[in-house]
């Protein structure tokens, strides 16, 4: 065997050997007990805090919202969407069974026009349905710098929820 090949092949040798190595010393404890992943995985995200409290669990004290909500064009919305997550919230006044919530447990209510920017401001990026009214599948845009921005005589600015009910628009 010529002189450069058997080279090589030591240094492939050293190369190999420290990948194994490397490989030993940095696999996670768990890689591979339940196939090409690690097994913990699951377990600790199993054991994330949680947040959000889910639309049903709302249900137990506000009924009539939930109502009203389902009679409405929002009907598809999780309650968490808008206000944010609930479930400190939830099992806080549950536990506790008071209407007196401190402060970091009020949720935030989305009450102003850039709120509901979110959804419904004009985006090029977004299908435009203008002459399609009825598939509501997809989210009615409208230029919210422009759609009903001002009383004219007073020039107070509206909000949205001036005139359109959050939870039945
Ligand atoms: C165990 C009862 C209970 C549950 C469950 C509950 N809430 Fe409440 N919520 C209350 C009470 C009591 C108040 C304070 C009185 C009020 O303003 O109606 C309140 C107030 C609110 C407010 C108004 C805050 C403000 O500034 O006026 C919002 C928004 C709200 N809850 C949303 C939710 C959402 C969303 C959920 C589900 C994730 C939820 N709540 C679950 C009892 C509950
Ligand atoms: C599109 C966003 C949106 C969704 C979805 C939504 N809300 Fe609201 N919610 C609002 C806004 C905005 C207000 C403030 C209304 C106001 O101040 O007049 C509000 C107010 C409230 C309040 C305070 C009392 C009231 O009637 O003003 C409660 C309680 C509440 N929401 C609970 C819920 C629950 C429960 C759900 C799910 C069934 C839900 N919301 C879904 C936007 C939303
Ligand atoms: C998370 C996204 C989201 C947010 C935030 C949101 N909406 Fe909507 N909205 C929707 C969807 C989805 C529909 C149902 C499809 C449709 O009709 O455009 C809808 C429908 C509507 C409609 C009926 C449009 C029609 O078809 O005539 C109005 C009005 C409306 N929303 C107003 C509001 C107002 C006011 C706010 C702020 C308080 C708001 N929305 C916040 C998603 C959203
Ligand atoms: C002064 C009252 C008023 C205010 C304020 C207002 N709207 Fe409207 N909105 C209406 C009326 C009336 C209609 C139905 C006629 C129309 O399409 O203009 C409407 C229609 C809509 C539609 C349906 C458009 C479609 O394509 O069918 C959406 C979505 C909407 N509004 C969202 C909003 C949002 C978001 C805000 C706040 C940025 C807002 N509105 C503020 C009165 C208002």
């Amino acid at each position: 065997m010529p002189q450069q090949i058997k080279r090589l092949i030591s240094v492939f040798a050293i190369f190999i050997a420290l990948f194994l190595i490397m490989r030993q010393v940095l696999k996670p404890e768990s890689f591979g007990e339940l196939g090409h992943y690690r097994a913990k995985a699951i377990q600790e995200n199993t054991m994330k805090e949680l947040h959000y409290a889910g639309s049903d669990s709302c249900a137990k004290c506000h009924e009539d919202i939930l109502k009203d909500k389902s009679l409405g064009f929002h009907k598809q919305l999780k309650c968490e969407v808008c206000h944010g997550p609930g479930l400190k919230h939830a099992l806080f006044i549950d536990k506790v069974n008071t209407a007196q919530i401190p402060d970091s447990l009020v949720l935030y209510k989305p009450i102003q026009r850039k709120d509901c920017a979110i959804c419904h401001q004009i985006n090029a990026a977004r299908i435009k349905i203008q002459f399609d009214t009825i598939n509501t599948s997809m989210i009615h845009q409208i230029n919210v710098l422009d759609h009903n921005l001002m009383d004219l005589d007073t020039k107070v600015e509206y909000k949205c929820i001036d005139c359109h009910n959050p939870h039945q628009p």
